[in-house]
C-alpha cells in the first residue's frame, strides 16, 4: 500500500518550491513506488476558483492523507477580503481541522554559513527548536470590530486552557529529552493572565521529568535570540510569540528561506511547511530559496512516515549543496543560483547518496 501524501502548493513562491520539494522526494531511489501524491487548491487561487480558500474537496483530502506538504498562501491580491475570507484565516482553519496543535521549527545554522549570518558567531553553534502552540491563543480567540462611543473599536481575545498548554510542554519536554534536556519557557507573565497560567503549568509538568526550564519574556527573548542564540535548546511558546521569535531566527541562520517546520497533532497527523510566506516580492521570478520546503520534506519523512534514513539522505544532501557553495540570492545576493538550479542539485546528490 502507498502511502498518500496531499500537496497544497498555495500562493506566491508557493508553487515554485514546492516543485523542487517534490523533485528531491521522488530522487530518492524506490520513493514513486512508496508514495502517491495528489494536489489540492489551497489559498488564494482557491479563492479565485471556488470563492473559497479552503474549497471542501481539499478538506476531504487532507483529512485522508497520511501527511499534508504545503507552499505558503496569501499576497496582496487578497489582502483587503474581509478575514475569515483570506487565504490566512483558510490556513489557521486547515491547521485547526488538522488539530495540529504543536509547530515543531529546528534553527539550526550551517556551518558554513556562519560567516554569511549577521550575528557574529565566531565557534558559537545555533542549534535550538521552537515549539510553538497553533492552534489556541490570540490567533483564535474572539475577535471583532464595532463602534463604541462614536468610534470603531476591535478586539482580539488570547485564550489559553491548561489542557492546550499541557499537550505543547509534553511536546517540549519529548522533544528536549532527545536532546540536551533543556527548556526555555518564553511569555509575558509580568503582564498576561495566559502567560501566568502557561508557567504554572510548565513548572508542574518539569517536576516529574529530568528536563530543566527556565523562563523567559518575550522582550528579553527577542534580545536573547540575537546575542546568545547558542543558549537555546528548546523553547517552548505561544502561538504568537513563536511566530515573531521564528522569523527573527530565520534571519539569524542567514534567510527566512531555509527554515522548515512539521506541525504535529494528537492522532499522529501531520502537516508540513517552510517557516516564511508566500513572498509576492519575489514570485514567479524562480529565486526563491527552496531548502525550507525540502527540508519540510525531510521532516515530513521522519516524522509522519517514520523514513528516518531517507529523512538524513535529504538533510545530508542539502548540507552538501550548501557546503559547495550552491546558493541562493537572498544569502548571497546576485550570483546566487535560482530556485531550479538549487533544487536540481539537491535531487540530485539524494539520487546519489540513495543509490
Ligand atoms: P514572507 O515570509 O512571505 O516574506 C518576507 C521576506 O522574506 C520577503 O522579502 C521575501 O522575499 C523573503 N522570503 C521569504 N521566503 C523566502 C524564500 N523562500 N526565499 C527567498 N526569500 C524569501 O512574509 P510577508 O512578506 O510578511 O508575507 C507575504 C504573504 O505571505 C502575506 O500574505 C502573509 O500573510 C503570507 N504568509 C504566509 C505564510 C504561510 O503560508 N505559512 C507564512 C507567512 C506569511
Ligand atoms: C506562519 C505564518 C502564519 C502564522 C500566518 C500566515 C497566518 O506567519 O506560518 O508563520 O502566523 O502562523
Ligand atoms: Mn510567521
Amino acid at each position: 500500500m502507498k502511502y498518500n501524501i496531499a500537496v497544497l502548493r498555495g500562493d506566491g513562491i508557493g508553487s515554485e518550491i514546492v516543485e523542487e520539494a517534490i523533485k528531491v522526494l521522488f530522487a530518492i531511489k524506490g520513493m514513486k513506488e512508496k508514495i502517491d501524491l495528489k494536489e489540492y487548491s489551497f489559498g488564494g487561487c482557491a479563492y479565485d476558483k471556488f470563492s473559497h480558500a479552503f474549497p471542501s474537496e481539499t478538506k476531504e483530502g487532507v483529512m485522508k492523507a497520511d501527511a499534508v506538504l504545503l507552499g505558503a498562501v496569501g499576497g496582496p491580491k487578497w489582502n483587503e477580503l474581509p478575514l475569515e475570507k483570506r487565504p490566512e484565516s483558510a490556513l489557521l482553519s486547515l491547521r485547526k481541522t488538522m488539530e495540529v496543535f504543536c509547530n515543531i521549527r529546528p534553527v539550526k545554522i550551517f556551518d558554513s554559513l556562519k560567516n554569511l549570518s549577521p550575528i557574529k558567531l565566531e565557534n558559537r553553534n545555533i542549534d535550538y527548536v521552537i515549539v510553538r502552540e497553533l492552534i489556541s491563543g490570540i490567533y483564535f480567540g474572539n475577535k471583532n470590530t464595532e463602534t463604541i462611543g462614536g468610534e470603531i473599536a476591535a478586539k482580539d481575545e488570547m485564550f489559553y486552557s491548561e489542557s492546550q498548554i499541557k499537550r505543547a510542554i509534553d511536546k517540549a519536554i519529548e522533544i528536549a529529552s532527545k536532546r540536551n534536556n533543556k527548556i526555555t519557557l518564553v511569555d509575558k507573565a509580568n503582564v498576561l493572565e495566559t502567560s501566568r497560567l502557561w508557567r504554572k503549568v510548565a513548572k508542574e509538568k518539569v517536576r516529574d521529568s529530568k528536563t530543566e526550564i527556565d523562563y523567559m519574556y518575550v522582550d528579553n527573548a527577542a534580545m536573547q535570540v540575537i546575542l546568545n542564540p547558542d543558549k537555546f535548546d528548546v523553547i517552548v511558546t505561544s502561538n504568537m510569540f513563536g511566530d515573531i521569535i521564528s522569523d527573527e531566527s530565520g534571519a539569524i541562520v542567514g534567510s527566512i528561506g531555509l527554515l522548515p517546520s512539521a506541525s504535529i497533532s494528537e492522532s499522529g497527523l501531520g502537516l508540513y511547511e517552510p517557516i516564511h510566506g508566500s513572498a509576492p516580492d519575489i514570485a514567479g521570478k524562480n529565486i526563491a530559496n527552496p531548502i525550507g520546503t525540502i527540508l519540510s520534506v525531510a521532516l515530513l519523512l521522519r516524522y509522519s512516515l517514520k523514513m528516518d534514513i531517507e529523512a538524513e539522505i535529504i538533510e545530508k544532501a542539502v548540507e552538501n549543496a550548501i557546503n559547495n557553495k550552491i546558493l541562493s540570492k537572498d544569502i548571497i545576493g546576485e550570483s546566487g543560483f535560482s530556485t531550479c538550479e538549487i533544487g536540481e542539485y539537491i535531487a540530485n546528490e539524494v539520487k546519489n547518496l540513495s543509490n
